[in-house]
């Protein structure tokens, strides 16, 4: 097995988040956005840091920097409706902020929903549109269920199922079940056995990956982030052996294909910073069941599953979105953590997207 490289463990700064909010929302007011889209994205990335995701959090704003440079990622964009066929819409994203062309996706599907009990939305050529559970949770907070299924289009890093080299995003799958008086409960993840975020974050912090997350360029077990960050490049591996592998498969198909976007082949292998999403969010209101109990029922189910007995070394059963819930409530009182490379990172994009280097300083020295 490929061993991690070791670094000492950098001590992260905690940084409150309603000022990293407004140094995010300043760096894209500087590189062109709107102050809308600059407080969508803003919302976005700081949401996704405090939920505990960090590698959907501040720490792509190099990226995104990168992206807009190569002309990839484009300010100030819409969703644009394609096709409009009642309970079905299409949506073309054009390479706009994901941060906008989802959040106007999913206003459109909740209105759709809300008239017709269903909205099927397929939106295409967006880019990054981050931490799916942040669109399931516009969806809940209208009241409404949602499902999602996402590609990662053209950009490979995960093995098929009995495969060695990288053929699959890490194409995220999302469902969630809102409540009354109550956050809902959110299932998010990535099928791939980690986030590629999240070897970034661990390569950062020189940390190993969980053991069974990795395969190096020629197939072999590795727990060391290096093989996804440089070259000869490994690949991650599906989450759960062959039913990851296929849940994959359905998200590149249902996201990438039913939207009218594009999947991953040879044809469509991405070579700039950009990050292409196309999602298929199925949007249900559950007022339209005959079903007044379901939320009891939902509740039942819960309140039987957490009484299970504890296994060994586990303090806690938790319902999907409760870890997330957990950490941002730790954040939002404690501040959110940045190791110092992705927040040197995070400094030189926010030069690179324009913002002199004297208000760059005065906002290192005040978030510091
Ligand atoms: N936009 C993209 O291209 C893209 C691609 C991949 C992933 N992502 C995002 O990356 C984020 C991270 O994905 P991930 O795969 O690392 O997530 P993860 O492995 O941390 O899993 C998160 C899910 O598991 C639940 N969970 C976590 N610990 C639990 C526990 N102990 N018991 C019960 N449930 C638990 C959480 O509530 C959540 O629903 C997600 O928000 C995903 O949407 C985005």
């Amino acid at each position: 097995m490929t061993e991690p490289h070791s670094k000492k463990q950098p001590v992260p700064l905690r940084i409150e988040a309603a000022q990293l909010h407004a140094f995010v929302c300043a760096i894209w007011e500087q590189a062109g956005s709107a102050p809308r889209e600059a407080a969508l994205v803003a919302d976005h990335l700081v949401g996704a840091s405090l939920t505990g995701h960090d590698s959907h959090g501040v720490g792509m704003i190099p990226r995104y920097v990168a992206s807009m440079r190569d002309n990839e990622l484009k300010l100030n964009l819409h969703a644009e409706v394609v096709r409009d066929a009642g309970a079905v819409l299409t949506i073309e994203g054009n390479k706009g902020f994901g941060q906008v062309v989802a959040f106007e996706a999913m206003e459109l599907g909740i209105a759709r929903a809300k008239k017709l009990g269903v909205c099927a939305v397929g939106l295409r050529g967006a880019h990054h549109i981050g931490r799916i559970g942040h669109w399931a949770e516009q969806c809940a907070a209208a009241g409404l269920v949602s499902f999602h299924f996402v590609n990662v289009a053209g950009d490979p890093l995960v093995a098929p199922f009995g495969g060695t080299d990288r053929r699959i995003g890490t194409n995220p799958f999302c469902a969630a079940f809102p409540r009354t008086g109550r956050p809902p409960l959110v299932l998010d993840f990535a099928t791939s056995a980690i986030a590629y975020g999240k070897a970034r974050v661990a390569f950062n912090q020189g940390k190993a990956t969980p053991p069974g997350s990795l395969i190096d360029h020629e197939g072999r077990a590795s727990v060391d982030p290096r093989v996804m960050m440089e070259a000869p490049f490994g690949s991650l591996t599906p989450m759960g052996g062959h039913k990851g592998f296929g849940l994959a498969a359905m998200c590149e198909i249902f996201g990438g294909a039913l939207s009218g976007g594009f999947t991953t082949h040879a044809d469509t292998l991405g070579t700039t910073n950009a990050i292409v999403n196309c999602m298929l969010s199925v949007i249900l209101d559950p007022n339209a069941f005959d079903a007044p109990n379901a939320e009891a029922e939902a509740d039942a189910f819960l309140e039987w599953v957490k009484a299970s007995p504890l296994a060994a070394g586990t303090g806690q059963i938790f319902a999907p979105g409760e870890p997330e819930r957990a950490t941002r409530a730790e954040r939002s009182a404690a501040g959110v953590p940045v190791d110092p490379a992705t927040w040197q990172q995070i400094l030189d994009a926010a030069r690179d997207a324009g913002m002199p280097a004297s208000d760059v300083d005065t906002w290192a020295r005040k978030l510091h």
